[in-house]
């Protein structure tokens, strides 16, 4: 996507063992481009979430291994990639993609003979992995784009109202994002639209992220606190919800980011669609797990206690809560399947159903 007419993706390899990526945790203040040249960097950049959002986290942990895979010494190799693995993993426990990328890269390897077939091999299942992504998320867009076209439609010209929570745009992605991906195809398209941007406490991806990029590409918006949803839905402000996803399970019951549930709720209580936009890649299709089982991130509680922003230039982190305060700060929730109205994915738009899921893992099956 384009940040001042220049094309970014969120990371990139810049050269053999170095990769680039836009660093999230200083937008919408700052636009800067940091490096990993370390597994141990990469993870560092995960788990601070300089790097974020599902799709990115599956791209960073390929990259993290192909950095592992360069610095290590040809005797050391295999165990290397298992650190690495086991190292990625256990950053962000909730993004599925995360196990997924590490899993596909590695699997890819499993025939090389030598160090060098093994470098080779690793590196383009990366680029593989990585371009492959892109494409599924360009194709949500092309897909996702169709229901706010027949929703324009109904609305005869009146801008079609859709609610987001978190940054399931490019940024969380590595190009066109999820659940953004059909806002911008349809803005593209001419068709009148306005977004409704939760802010996403504690960490403000909606109102940091989303903002940014929407801005960036002239896309109308508003920012609301996360306690307004509930309000917009009760009085018909909000015409559909688009949501992104970090793990989805066999059922469909979708873990996203905290504050997805709610809106889930009030939405179904009021008649409004919800969808789920995610590639397949997000997609846990082994786990039966109850919504109650599925493992949910919890995140330092310095997050709930502070808010950042940007005073007379300079970024600060201020204390909101009183000194010795205590908080809990779970980072993802579960909207079960019943809630949903359907999932925008690169095969196509599948309804929330036993049936709609069913044939969305054949498809699934036969393009793995
Ligand atoms: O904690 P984050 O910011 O990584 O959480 C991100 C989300 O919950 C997104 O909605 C999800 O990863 C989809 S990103 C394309």
């Amino acid at each position: 996507m384009l940040v001042n007419g220049v094309p970014y993706r969120t990371i990139w390899r810049r050269h053999e063992g170095a990769i680039a990526f836009i660093d999230q945790n200083l937008l919408p203040h700052r636009f800067a481009i940091k490096e990993a040249t370390s597994v141990e960097e990469m993870a560092e950049a995960i788990r601070h979430m300089s790097i974020r959002g599902a799709i990115a986290l599956g791209a960073a942990a390929a990259y993290g291994l192909e950095l592992a895979a360069h610095r290590a010494p040809d005797t050391e190799l295999p165990a290397a990639l298992h650190h690495a693995a086991t190292l990625l993993k256990q950053t962000r426990p909730t993004a599925v993609n995360i196990a997924w990328a590490t899993d596909s890269v590695l699997e890819a390897t499993a025939e090389a003979t030598t160090p060098q077939e093994l470098r080779h091999l690793l590196r383009t299942a990366v680029d593989k992995l990585v371009n492959a992504e892109i494409e599924r998320c360009r194709r949500i867009g092309e897909h996702g784009m169709h229901i706010i076209k027949s929703l324009a439609e109904k609305k005869e010209g009146a801008p079609v109202n859709i609610l987001t929570h978190c940054n399931a745009g490019w940024l969380g992605c590595v190009d066109y994002g999820t659940a953004l991906a059909p806002i911008y195809v349809a803005a593209n398209n001419g068709i009148q639209l306005h977004v409704w941007v939760s802010e996403t406490r504690p960490r403000n991806q909606g109102s940091a992220l989303t903002a940014w990029e929407l801005h960036q590409h002239g896309i109308p918006y508003s920012v609301v606190t996360d306690n307004a949803c509930g309000h917009l839905i009760q009085r018909g402000l909000v015409d559909v919800a688009f949501v992104g996803a970090d793990r989805i399970t066999r059922r469909g019951d979708t873990a996203n980011k905290i504050g997805t549930y709610l809106k889930a709720l009030a939405c179904h209580a009021h008649g409004v669609p919800f969808y789920v936009a995610a590639p397949t890649s997000s997609f846990d299709w082994s786990s039966h797990a109850k919504p109650g089982h599925i493992p949910i991130e919890e995140r330092s509680s310095d997050e709930v206690h502070t808010a950042t922003g940007i005073y007379q230039g300079t970024l600060i982190t201020v204390r909101i809560t009183p000194e010795g305060a205590t908080a809990w700060n779970p980072s993802f929730d579960v909207t079960p399947v019943e809630l949903l109205s359907g999932f925008i994915t690169e095969h196509g738009v599948f309804p929330a159903t036993i049936e709609g899921l069913e044939e969305l893992a054949a498809y699934a099956h036969a393009s793995s």
